[in-house]
Order: C-alpha cells, then sequence, then structure tokens
C-alpha cells in the first residue's frame, strides 16, 4: 500500500514595490481624506509597481525568495501554479514567464483566476498535486499588479488597492503536515458586484469601452463587505469541522487583506483571538491574489509558526469567490535535512 504524502511548505518569499503611496497623497488625488481611509479600512499605505515592473517581474522575486528560503534550485521545480487577476497578458499565461524568468526549465506553469481567492485555491491545487503523488515540489505564487487596473479618478476603488507578489514552495514530505482541509465556494450571480467589464471576450477592448472607463475595477463595496465577512465566517468554520479542529486549535488566522474591519468582524464571529490574526493591510491594502502570499511570508518570516501549528487561511474576492484551507506546520528544517535520503530525494 502506497503511504500517505503530505504537501510541506518548505519556503517563502514575497515582494512589495519600493514606491510608496500614502493615504496624503491620495488626499491629493480624490476627495479623500486619512482619517476616512484609516478608520473605513484600516488601510495606511499601499504599494505601486515602477514603470518597468509587472505582474510576472514581482512574482519571480517573490519565487526566487521562496525558493531560496527552502534552499532549493528553480530546476528541482515540477510546478509553477500563479494566481493573478491582472496577468501580465491575456497569453501566455504569466505561470509561463515566471517559470521563465526564474528557469525553472523542468517545470509546468498555468495561472488561476478566483480573484483575491486566487492564492488559497493555488495552494489547495498545488498541494493535491503532491498528495496524489504526482508532483515532489510545487510553487504557489500570487501576484497583482492592480495599480494598471484602478481608477485613479474613483475614490470608491482607489484608496483600497496596491501591488505586490507572494510566493511558497510545497514539498512532499512523509511525516504528517501540511494541508489538513479546505473549502472553496463560488456565487457567480454575484460577479457584477465586483468586475472589469471589459477587455475580455464578451467585450473586447475598443475606443468606446476606454472612453467609458469600462477597463478599470468597478466595485459595489458595501454589499462586498456584507458577503465578505459572511463568506470567511462560514468558510473557516467549515474547514475547522473538516479538520476536526476549534477556534483554540489555530496558531495563526492568515485573511486575505481586504479591510482591517472585516478582518475584526470575522476574528470575533469566530472567537479566535486578534493577536492570532495576522494584519499587514495596513502597510500593502488589499493586493487580491497576492495577499495571503505575502501575509504567509511575513508571518513566516517572523518565526511564528512552530512545527505541528495549525494555521487557518482563509479569502473572499470577485466571481465572487470564497476559500479557506487548514494546514498544519511542517518541521522543515527535518524535511530539508532528509532531502537527499527517502523517496524524495533530489
Ligand atoms: N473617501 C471619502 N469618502 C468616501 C470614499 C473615500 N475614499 N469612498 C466612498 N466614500 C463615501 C461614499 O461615497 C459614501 O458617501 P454618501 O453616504 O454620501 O453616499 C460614504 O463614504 C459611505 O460609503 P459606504 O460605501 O457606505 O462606506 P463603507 O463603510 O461601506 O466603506 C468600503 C466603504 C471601505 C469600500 C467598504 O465597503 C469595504 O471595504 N468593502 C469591501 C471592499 C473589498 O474588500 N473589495 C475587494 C474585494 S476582494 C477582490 O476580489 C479584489
Amino acid at each position: 500500500m502506497a503511504l500517505p504524502r503530505y504537501a510541506a511548505v518548505t519556503g517563502w518569499g514575497h515582494y512589495a514595490p519600493e514606491k510608496v503611496l500614502t493615504n496624503k497623497d491620495l488626499e491629493g488625488m480624490v476627495d479623500t481624506s486619512d482619517e476616512w481611509i484609516r478608520t473605513r479600512t484600516g488601510i495606511c499605505e499601499r504599494r505601486v509597481a515602477a514603470a518597468h515592473e509587472t505582474t510576472a517581474s514581482m512574482c519571480s522575486i517573490a519565487a526566487r525568495c521562496a525558493l531560496e528560503s527552502a534552499n532549493l534550485a528553480s530546476l528541482d521545480l515540477d510546478l509553477v501554479i500563479c494566481a493573478s487577476t491582472t496577468p501580465d497578458t491575456l497569453m501566455p499565461a504569466t505561470g509561463s514567464l515566471i517559470q521563465d524568468a526564474i528557469g525553472a526549465a523542468n517545470a509546468g506553469a498555468f495561472d488561476v483566476n478566483a480573484a483575491c481567492t486566487g492564492f488559497v485555491a493555488a495552494l489547495v491545487m498545488g498541494s493535491q498535486f503532491i498528495q496524489s503523488g504526482a508532483y515532489d515540489r510545487v510553487l504557489v505564487v500570487g501576484g497583482e499588479t492592480l495599480s494598471r487596473f484602478v481608477n485613479w479618478k474613483d475614490r470608491n476603488t482607489c484608496i483600497l488597492f496596491g501591488d505586490g507578489a507572494g510566493a511558497v514552495v510545497l514539498e512532499a514530505a512523509d511525516e504528517e503536515c501540511g494541508l489538513l482541509s479546505f473549502v472553496l465556494g463560488s456565487q457567480g450571480s454575484g460577479g457584477p458586484l465586483l468586475d472589469i467589464k471589459a477587455g475580455g471576450a464578451a467585450k473586447p477592448a475598443s475606443p468606446e469601452t476606454i472612453a467609458a472607463n469600462e477597463h478599470y475595477i468597478t466595485m459595489r463595496g458595501n454589499e462586498i463587505f456584507k458577503f465578505a465577512v459572511r463568506s470567511m465566517v462560514h468558510a473557516s468554520g467549515e474547514a475547522l469541522a473538516k479538520a476536526n479542529l476549534h477556534a483554540e486549535d489555530i496558531r495563526m488566522v492568515i485573511p486575505h487583506q481586504a479591510n482591517v474591519r472585516i478582518l475584526r468582524a470575522t476574528q470575533q464571529a469566530l472567537g479566535i483571538p486578534w493577536e492570532r490574526v495576522f494584519v499587514n493591510v495596513d502597510r500593502y491594502g488589499n493586493t487580491s491574489a497576492a495577499s495571503v502570499g505575502i501575509a504567509l511570508s511575513e508571518c513566516a518570516e517572523m518565526g511564528t509558526m512552530q512545527p505541528g501549528d495549525n494555521v487557518l487561511f482563509v479569502a473572499f474576492g470577485g466571481g465572487l469567490t470564497w476559500a479557506s484551507a487548514v494546514l498544519r506546520w511542517a518541521d522543515i528544517s527535518s524535511i530539508i535535512a532528509r532531502r537527499g535520503e527517502g523517496p524524495y530525494a533530489i
């Protein structure tokens, strides 16, 4: 009988562009105030990609950092999964651009689009490739250049979003760790609440669509807010139940970073202490599919998780979509030390 296989997180990395756009800067661009943005969203600043930067270039930096922290070479990768809503091009996939940029010549590559839910969906997907025995080392990376799809004259949206990328390496392990449970959900009827209306097959870009600003993000914030809290609470509860765990068994919650009020409401409903919720929305704003990856990377970098700790991921986004997953933190140094031996030897 085949031994069970687990998908351990063994490396992480993130990248945020150098340019910081503060709430004060936004006061000079639209009719808003630092005070309004802070109290309604918890955001203080966000990063904006430089002209030469793209989703693929930022993801490639995050990917290299993740490989370095896992002590792996790009040639060791079997697969690159990129989650993004703002790919460099419709074709080729950004995953292929990253695969090429980092020199992952032995890896397949593709993109996942589930808006802000994308990173958690890709994490679940990558874990399954490993658990099934198909692959041993998978790079999951989420990145966004939302600044290129934001209408900088629309105060309802431009204050919220930021650019960046986050990545993890998933690796086969034989000791219990990695994905314990997950939930993926979609309610496509809510799509028009958060969308980019033109530039796809349904409405190709034209002078008219550009004149009507239909290539920018539009959002009904209030309705998304209510949906966000509902779906985050529900999905978290479901993933915990599937893993046979309770809120008190969770060491850290790493949620999608959209709005600190959404995080507070979710935390209170779940009954998890606020100190166990990782928050960086104040520094990056909402980076959509990059947000959970950046948060995971920063949280892991701080050494917060120890082997055996349970980590809850939860996200919501355009689609509408939602996802949650419970992961058990691996004994990473033991996996790295044993790389030369056994069935997963490089
Ligand atoms: N500055 C000042 N006033 C503003 C601004 C701003 N930047 N934006 C909106 N307002 C005004 C509105 O026009 C409205 O004025 P009115 O009452 O005169 O009409 C007032 O502030 C209140 O607006 P609300 O929409 O009720 O404010 P709310 O408390 O809901 O906060 C917000 C708005 C921050 C957008 C909130 O609804 C939210 O965070 N929603 C979730 C958004 C989200 O997470 N989206 C991303 C989804 S993930 C993905 O897939 C990309």
